[in-house]
């Protein structure tokens, strides 16, 4: 069983959820937090798990195989580049980084090392999700056409209280980095990847230097069209997705964090028919009820990857593309132009799309 430290106790503690519904496939080792209560209150899930609030001390051990990064956005790549050179395996909350260097950086180390760099996007695992996934493996949707996005969410002073949300140095960017990310991957995963963005964004909401609304128009290598509404200003978190493929349309609920686990409407257009589409999902009903959802669902396929089986990853590459997608959003917003994805390394967003203040401040 691979042996787990957890770094970060903070969504970490559904981390530990996550593994701790997967009996016989982890072995929880360790949480760290600077905050010892904190850390404490996670391990006690585990049986055996310790405690410590040194990261060098768990990059050290030999005994860890497995190191699951719930720091703040900062931390991620220093954190995740010493792990990996350590030879470790990592797993990294989103966002994976802070620049695309930064996201290039890891992934290279990943490869150096030969060990696995895996992008947290937990999101991809749910029931209507895995319904879609099934409809697409079975050729009944036809081309993907357009698709829709909302991450409609509501954050205030109390959720920016904790010091390192909302600003540039230690959260890195706003919304469009932080909240809508894993919206857009699920782009990237069922229709994308994204090869051209327009993007808006602006701060509305909240007192903050990051970006909290957002508005992008976005084209897929596929052809298929994708706007994405965000904002942190809603009433209530909702996020809803609505994908039109040539043959039948995909529409989430309002589930805010675990789309998949919604009751998805799938609607069947000409030549298709409703009862064929149904009849797909009956028969694949057993096989997607028994798959566990979630971070349990993520981590459950990691632990296949690693036993060598043929398992449904998220790659270093698409966490790297996902961090490239926020570049070129800010690229678009701040030019007030079309950019063309993949971005040319030698562009200086690439290394940094902190804004910079103006001349002779
Ligand atoms: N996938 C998701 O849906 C999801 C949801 C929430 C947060 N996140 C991501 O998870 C990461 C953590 O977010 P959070 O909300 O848990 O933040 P948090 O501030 O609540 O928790 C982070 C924890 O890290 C600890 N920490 C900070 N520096 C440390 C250090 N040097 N050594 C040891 N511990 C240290 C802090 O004490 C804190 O307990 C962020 O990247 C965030 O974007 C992802």
């Amino acid at each position: 069983m691979p042996r787990v430290a957890i770094l970060g106790a903070g969504i970490g503690a559904q981390h530990m959820d996550g593994y701790r519904a997967l009996p016989g496939r982890w072995h929880l080792a360790v949480v760290c937090d600077l905050d010892a209560d904190k850390a404490e209150a996670v391990a006690t899930q585990a049986p055996g798990c310790g405690v410590t609030s040194d990261l060098d001390e768990i990059v050290a051990d030999p005994e860890i195989d497995v190191i699951d990064i719930c720091l703040p956005p900062h931390l991620h790549a220093p954190v995740a580049i010493a792990a990996l050179e350590a030879g470790k395996h990592v797993i990294c909350e989103k966002p994976l980084a802070g620049s695309v260097h930064d996201a290039d950086r890891m992934a290279a180390a990943a490869r150096d090392a030969g060990r696995m760099l895996v992008p947290v996007f937990q999101y991809r695992y749910g029931r209507g999700l895995y319904q879609l996934g099934e409809l697409q493996r079975r050729g009944l949707t036809g081309r993907p056409l357009v698709a829709t996005l909302e991450t409609h969410w509501n954050r205030g002073a109390d959720y920016y209280a904790v010091p390192w949300r909302g600003r540039w140095r230690s959260e890195g960017g706003g919304a469009v980095l932080g909240h809508a990310i894993h919206a857009h991957d699920l782009i990237a995963r069922f229709v994308g990847p994204v090869t051209e963005v327009t993007a808006m964004v602006d701060t509305r909401v909240n007192p903050i230097e990051t970006e909290d609304c957002a508005a992008l128009a976005m084209r897929c290598e596929s052809g298929v069209l994708v706007t994405s509404s965000v904002t942190l200003g809603g009433a209530r978190d909702t996020s809803r997705l609505r994908f039109v493929f040539e043959r039948l349309t995909a529409e989430s609920g309002r589930n805010p964090y675990a789309p998949g686990a919604d009751d998805w409407a799938f609607e069947a257009r000409a030549p298709l028919d409703q009862s064929t589409l149904d009849g797909a999902l009956a028969e694949a009903g057993a096989a997607i009820d028994a798959r566990p959802v979630g971070y349990a669902g993520q981590f459950a396929a990691i632990a296949d990857h690693l036993d060598g089986r043929l398992a449904d990853m998220v790659s270093a590459g698409e966490g790297v593309r996902s961090i490239e997608f926020v570049a070129a959003v800010y690229k678009s917003a701040r030019a007030g132009q079309t950019v063309r994805l993949p971005l040319d390394r030698a562009d200086p967003i690439c290394r940094d799309w902190t804004p910079q203040p103006p001349k002779g401040d």
